[in-house]
């Protein structure tokens, strides 16, 4: 069987919560004022209640309400696939399956959290959504769950991502929203890093602080983060309940989960449900990839850090590069992030994730060798899933393992970097020691 789709009537009615099972547990959010836990209050002034239970939920399993899936089912359930023409370009006995999350409207996994966030954001009553945007794949997403439940929405979009995807603004624009590159000059934050450097490619934590400062500038609109968040990967557990239904049809059952890392919400929505299994006793492995040049987690500090530049978010306990830190104007717009999901940190913490890092490069070699081997071209951030399910196959490549990695987005909008590649324009950064240190020295102090 080339794939294996579930009927409409097979999709997981609840979203699975990993954050109970977590060995260790999660530290709660601190306020960055008064450095103790987070008062859910504080919180309300920019999130829905819905997303702040769900945030905070000791529930292992959470209902989907009905108007969430019957716009999930506009592209859900999605095909989980074998890559048969992979496996035989690499020589490779391993069997290779990847969950298609570039199957939605907008082309990647964000509309499974774009969607429930919208909802809950309408039925509170709240009329617009400002949200910042990386690869732009998030800001699309957003725009088309507030156009179905009738919100407004501002994205203020990275930079350099603006430059490099003009249809990814197409989309947004198409679904009503309002976008803006980042740093702009719309809010505080924007002009004080325009001032300082009026060539920024800026990076996520500045759109995220100017996302947060609109959003507390006005009544009518709350804040939308599109990762890192336990609610966002609350709700892209559906990945993962979805595709053990999948591999248990195709008589099969994963040896190794593997995902891109940005803020870490595919990878961790993927492979959080198998984690009742690992601590269960079942022999599987979990590998997360992140670009060598924005290594939050393999060579980032676990600690309190804050999510943005201006630090307005609550400080989370996780692998962080610094708030600060600006990282390189890779292609993989979606993985320059300095933060790693408290969840996806925690795990790695109690040795169940294991964290890697590849270079710019040989992923888009990965993405071209599976675009022209199984039909389909990923987006540059989950060229590193591609890049590292084959790492995994050719570790041992007369080992018969199965694979399964998170296919996170096509890359129909990303052929500017494409035709990069081609001629010879990428290159890979050097590790940024320096940056790094410095960005790391200026963690916030807490005892
Ligand atoms: C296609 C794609 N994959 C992966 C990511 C990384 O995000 P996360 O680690 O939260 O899944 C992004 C982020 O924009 C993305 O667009």
């Amino acid at each position: 069987m080339k794939k294996i789709v579930l009927r409409e009537d097979q999709m997981p009615t609840s979203w699975y919560n990993v954050g109970p099972d977590i060995p260790g547990g999660l530290h709660p959010p601190l306020d960055p004022e008064t450095k103790e836990p987070m008062a859910p209050e504080k919180l309300a002034q920019v999130f829905p209640m819905g997303l702040l239970e769900q945030e905070m939920s000791p529930e292992r399993f959470i209902k989907i309400p009905d108007e969430v899936m019957e716009v999930y089912k506009i592209w859900r359930p999605s095909p989980l696939v074998r890559a048969y023409k992979l496996e035989q370009a690499l020589g490779t006995k391993a069997k290779i399956f990847f969950k298609n999350e570039g199957v939605s409207p907008v082309g990647s996994h964000k509309p499974n959290s774009a969607v429930p966030q919208a909802y809950y954001n309408k039925i509170e009553g709240v009329k617009r959504l400002a949200t910042e945007t990386g690869a732009g794949q998030w800001g699309s997403a957003l725009s088309m769950a507030t156009s179905k439940f009738g919100l407004e929405c501002k994205v203020f979009m990275v930079r350099c991502s603006y430059d490099q995807k003009p249809y990814r603004k197409s989309i947004m624009h198409t679904f009503g929203a309002d976008i803006v590159a980042s740093p702009s000059n719309d809010t505080e934050t924007g002009r004080a890093v325009l001032a300082k450097d009026p060539n920024t490619p800026g990076s996520l934590g500045i759109a995220i602080s100017e996302a947060l400062e609109d959003a507390a500038s006005r009544e009518d609109t709350n804040y939308a983060l599109g990762s890192v968040l336990n609610h966002v990967i609350l709700h892209q557990s559906i990945i993962g309940l979805e595709a053990k239904k999948q591999m248990e049809i195709a008589g099969e059952y994963p040896d190794v989960v593997v995902g891109c890392c940005g803020g870490g919400s595919n990878f961790a929505g993927l492979m959080g449900p198998f984690v009742p299994d690992y601590l269960d006793g079942k022999k599987i492995k979990f590998v997360g990839y992140e670009p060598a040049s924005c290594p939050s987690m393999t060579a980032g500090k676990l600690a309190y850090d804050a999510g943005d530049v201006a630090m307005r978010t609550p400080l989370l306990y996780m692998h962080t590069l610094g708030h600060d830190f600006m990282p390189p104007g890779i292609h993989a717009g979606g993985l320059r992030y300095h933060g790693m999901a408290p969840i996806v940190s925690a795990l790695i913490r109690d040795d169940i994730i294991e964290p890697k890092s590849v270079h710019q490069l040989e992923c888009f070699e990965a993405g071209v060798l599976f675009a022209r081997t199984e039909g389909i071209i990923p987006a540059p951030e989950t060229t590193h899933a591609i890049r590292g399910a084959i790492i995994e196959a050719m570790k041992d490549p007369d080992e018969p393992k199965t694979i399964l990695f998170n296919f996170s987005g096509h890359g129909l909008i990303d052929m500017a970097a494409y035709d990069a590649y081609f001629n010879g324009e990428l290159h890979d950064y050097a590790y940024p020691t320096e940056a790094i240190a410095e960005s790391l020295a200026k963690l916030p102090e807490i005892d």
